[in-house]
């Protein structure tokens, strides 16, 4: 790793975080002969990226096509799929895993032919894997092997804000958090790729960098941000206590599993009698809680045992393992689980080039909102989207003569957050989370609603100015909270992944987005240097 010190001090490109869209990004920018400098916040394998377990969507079967795909993606997002976004997405699909191919990635292979595994809302078999079930960790290993050879890379160093003048973006203020020292370095463009919130959730499969510092920095520097009440909960992860949870990937389900209630009785066939477990991700979720409630359980049953061990430790070999660890035999035993908050859908708002509303900033991955998911993410698509529109991204930040093009228009007025309100309380990270799993989980209440959100406008408004990683991090989760329960509360249906039972229907006028930009001022760059406070 490049020390700061080392590192020059202006670049073609910054790009904030080291997943497969940041990774991607910056091989593409490079590729096209860009000076890049990659930041990010831990190590450089420390994403979600390396825990995507069941793989990569993409029409390459001879039985499918991309419009089979974009089908599918527009149904399971209930009414607010971008239908341009999802075309790119399903139809430049093969492409880009042809360049992660090129990258070096080794996707699962029999007699010469890709495996293609199934998924849940997937009309056909469409998911490309590698490794079994560690499609994820081949790719960031895949990438980060490359990237250290071709760009610049700071680990342990924090973004911690996007520097602005007249209007455009300039450059990033980073903390390098081992040394405890500010810096910032000057780029005309700035890709955000920081991935998702998922640890805005008190149960989350996400890794603890998912904390959505990249939605509250695109939303402080004046950027939109959009969709924020849909996030979506997987529904069978392990949750042991005193371990971190561990998904159990849907694919297993593709494989043929069964969901039990304690009682032991089958129940997905009477939620969803046609699709019954492979039912989209929402509708799997929210049966599993509501079961979990009948029978007084933490959990219910996944069963996979019509399969033998051979098989399942070829095809799974890291569940399977991570069974075994916690006493599960995978073909003798049903594995216990429960949903956990999985996968932000909302996020900075971006068009089909990955550009933000703020000139200079691009987002990619699961930070961005593409509209590309709408109010439920298709499994698997998630992989694809970091690497189509990151490749997009790169193209016209590095092809187009600058200026940029002006940000596309927003589909409606902006909100604004409501203005905190100070009382006494101060925020506590693991409270934050406890009340948005209460609240705004998976099954959500007006009044629950509108009072996590008075709740939430106090802590704000009672936040200490960050010092170290722990207090930034802290500052992004209390704004991406504050947005997703504004959103929901303002949200006055049921879509997709956003339940509400006092409004548990769609309704046609919210066939809409809710899009929040802060009115903002930029401040001052003066002082900025290394060693100065934030
Ligand atoms: P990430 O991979 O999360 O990378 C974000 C990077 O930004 C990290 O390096 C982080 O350290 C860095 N960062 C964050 N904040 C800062 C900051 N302030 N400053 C500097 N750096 C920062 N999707 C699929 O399509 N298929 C799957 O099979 C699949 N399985 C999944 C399984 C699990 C357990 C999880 C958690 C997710 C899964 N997903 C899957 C979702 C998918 O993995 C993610 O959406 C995707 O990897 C996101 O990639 P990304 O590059 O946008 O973000
Ligand atoms: C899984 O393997 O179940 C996760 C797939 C995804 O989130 O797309």
């Amino acid at each position: 790793m490049t020390s700061p010190r080392e590192a020059a001090s202006a670049y073609d490109l910054i790009v904030v975080g080291s997943g497969i869209a940041g990774l991607y990004a910056a091989l593409q920018a490079r590729e096209a002969g860009a000076s890049v400098l990659v930041v990010t916040k831990g190590g450089m394998g420390e994403a979600s990226t390396r825990y995507a377990q069941g793989g990569i969507a993409a029409a390459v079967g001879p039985d499918d096509s991309p419009e089979e795909h974009l089908r599918d993606t527009i149904e399971a997002g209930a009414g607010l799929v971008d239908e341009e976004a999802a075309r790119i997405l399903c139809f430049e699909a093969a492409d880009r895993v042809a360049d992660l191919v090129r990258y070096g990635v080794h996707f699962d292979s029999s007699n010469g032919e890709v495996s293609l595994g199934r998924e849940a809302a997937h009309s056909r078999s469409r998911i490309l894997h590698a490794r079994g079930d560690a499609t994820g960790l081949e790719i960031e290993l895949s990438l980060s092997t490359l990237a250290r050879r071709e760009v610049t890379i700071l680990e342990h160093t924090l973004a911690n804000r996007i520097v602005v003048e007249d209007g455009r973006v300039t450059g990033v203020q980073v903390f390098a958090t081992v040394e405890g020292v500010h810096r910032t370095f000057r780029a005309p463009t700035v890709i955000i790729a920081t991935g998702g919130a998922g640890q805005v959730y008190r149960t989350t499969t996400n890794p603890p960098v998912s904390t959505g510092d990249g939605v509250a920095l695109a939303y402080e520097c004046g950027a939109e941000v959009m969709d924020m009440e849909f996030t979506q909960f997987h529904p069978t992860a392990l949750v042991l206590p005193g371990r971190p949870v561990f998904l159990i990937s849907e694919a297993v389900r593709g494989e043929g599993a069964l969901l039990y209630n304690t009682a032991g009785e089958r129940f997905m066939p009477g939620y969803d009698p046609e699709r019954a477990e492979l039912a989209p991700r929402d509708v799997v979720a929210r049966a599993t809680l509501r079961e979990m409630l009948e029978t007084g359980s933490d959990h219910v049953l996944l069963d996979v045992t019509s399969h033998e061990a051979g098989w399942l430790a070829a095809r799974f070999p890291q569940i399977y393992e991570r069974c075994l660890e916690s006493g599960l035999d995978m073909a003798r035993d049903r594995i216990p689980v429960s949903p956990a908050a999985h996968y932000t859908m909302g996020g900075v708002r971006t068009n089909t080039w990955g550009e933000t509303t703020v000139r200079g900033l691009f987002t990619v991955g699961e930070v961005a909102c593409t509209g590309v998911h709408g109010a439920n993410r298709l499994a698997s698509n998630s992989l694809l989207e970091t690497v189509v529109f990151a490749h997009r991204a790169v193209e016209r930040l590095l092809r187009t003569p600058t200026p940029v093009p002006p940000p596309p228009a927003p589909t409606e007025a902006p909100q604004v957050l409501s203005a905190p309100v100070p009382n006494e309380d101060v925020p506590d990270a693991a409270v934050v989370k406890a009340l948005m799993w209460r609240d705004v989980g998976i099954v959500r209440t007006g009044e629950g609603l509108a009072a996590a959100a008075a709740t939430l406008r106090h802590w704000a408004a009672s936040l200490p100015a960050p010092t170290d990683r722990d207090g930034y991090e802290l500052r992004s989760i209390l704004t991406c909270a504050r947005l997703a329960t504004e959103a929901a509360l303002m949200r006055e249906e049921s879509r997709g992944a956003h339940y509400r039972t006092d409004h548990p229907e769609p309704r046609e006028a919210w066939r809409r987005h809710i899009v929040f930009r802060k009115n903002v001022r930029q401040p001052s760059t003066e002082g900025a240097t290394e060693g100065s406070p934030a």
